[in-house]
């Protein structure tokens, strides 16, 4: 089994066994993601990092996991100060960019966007988020973060609640759990379910049925780990209804003290208000933890895309 030279575009384009290496490989990576000792691995190459759209734990994490091998990084973050202002299109700048690096990270707002990269590059292409579609490197750490916090994935009952619609982040995660053999349970306000496609294959694919409800009271007393995400404002049209909606789906001590002692709360990040600041002090709060993990995952994956590990 080698990931050396791929493009990962969906957490699709992995395999059960693919994704295991990854994980085994980041807990190797751990230390020296946390600086504890130095590594040579990636001298001499270099990272190009494309953030068409904003992005705070991925693109850092991402420089800060290529800079821990001990390779470099290039790249932009907004497209103002590029010649895509100047209304270069996409594939003559990832023409242009393949030239300079050795992999590509990119993040776009248009579904399709690394797909349509990792066509025109002939180097690696990692999808850090096309619109609402998939942000599979988000998933890998949110595994990894699952199985450092509670030992394993199979069996557990993990709740993903929020907005299942629009967040690229649940898309992604609700196949790789239901991958890896966890009871799902889908919450969400009305209208913002899980689209039908997702619900297909994981049931077609790893004959899962999740439990879906609008109930966010019901759906978290038997959770073991409450994966929750911002109502995602900025692509809805009335965003008015958005606000509404995120108070209605809000985690705060109270609604927290129905649910399991030991219950592990998780969050791709940024949040808003979805959270109430009080739970960040709670032992339940693993959401920082998750954003760390995010180093030794990529680590790992940039480590066996290359071919080094
Ligand atoms: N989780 C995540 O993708 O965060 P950023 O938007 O800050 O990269």
């Amino acid at each position: 089994m080698s990931l050396k030279g791929r493009d990962i575009i969906s957490i699709r384009d992995l395999k059960k066994d693919e994704v295991e290496l990854i994980l085994d490989s980041a807990e190797k990576m751990e230390s020296y993601a946390r600086g504890e000792k130095v590594l040579k691995l990636m001298e001499g190459k270099i990272l190009g990092t494309l953030f068409f759209e904003p992005s705070t734990r991925t693109r850092l994490s991402f420089t800060a996991a290529m800079q821990r091998l001990g390779g470099q990084v290039m790249g932009f973050s907004g497209t103002s100060v590029t010649s895509i202002a100047k209304g270069e299109n996409l594939t003559d700048t990832i023409r242009t960019v393949e030239r300079y690096c050795d992999i590509i990270v990119i993040r776009h707002p248009l579904e399709g966007s690394a797909r349509l990269a990792a066509e025109v590059s002939s180097k690696p292409v990692i999808n850090a988020g096309d619109g609402a579609n998939q942000h599979p490197t988000q998933t890998l750490l949110d595994l990894y973060t699952i199985k450092k916090v509670k030992g394993r994935i199979k069996g557990l009952n993990i709740a993903l609640l929020g907005d299942l619609k629009y967040a690229r982040t649940m898309r992604s995660l609700a196949c790789a759990l239901a991958m890896f053999d966890a009871d799902l349970t889908l919450i969400s306000p009305r209208g913002l379910e899980m689209t039908s496609d997702i619900l297909s294959e994981i049931e077609n694919n790893y004959g899962k049925k999740p439990f879906q409800t609008n109930d966010i009271d019901a759906g978290l007393r038997k959770a073991d780990v409450i994966y929750i995400c911002r109502i995602q404002k900025e692509r809805f049209e009335d965003k008015y209804e958005a606000e509404k909606m995120q108070k209605a789906f809000r985690i705060t001590p109270e609604v927290l003290s129905q649910c399991k002692d030991e219950v592990a709360i998780l969050h791709p990040l940024p949040k808003v208000t979805e959270i109430d600041p009080r739970v960040d002090e709670m032992k339940c709060a693993k959401y920082f933890d998750q954003t760390f993990y995010g180093v030794p995952v990529r680590m790992a994956l940039l480590a066996l895309i290359s071919g080094v590990m």
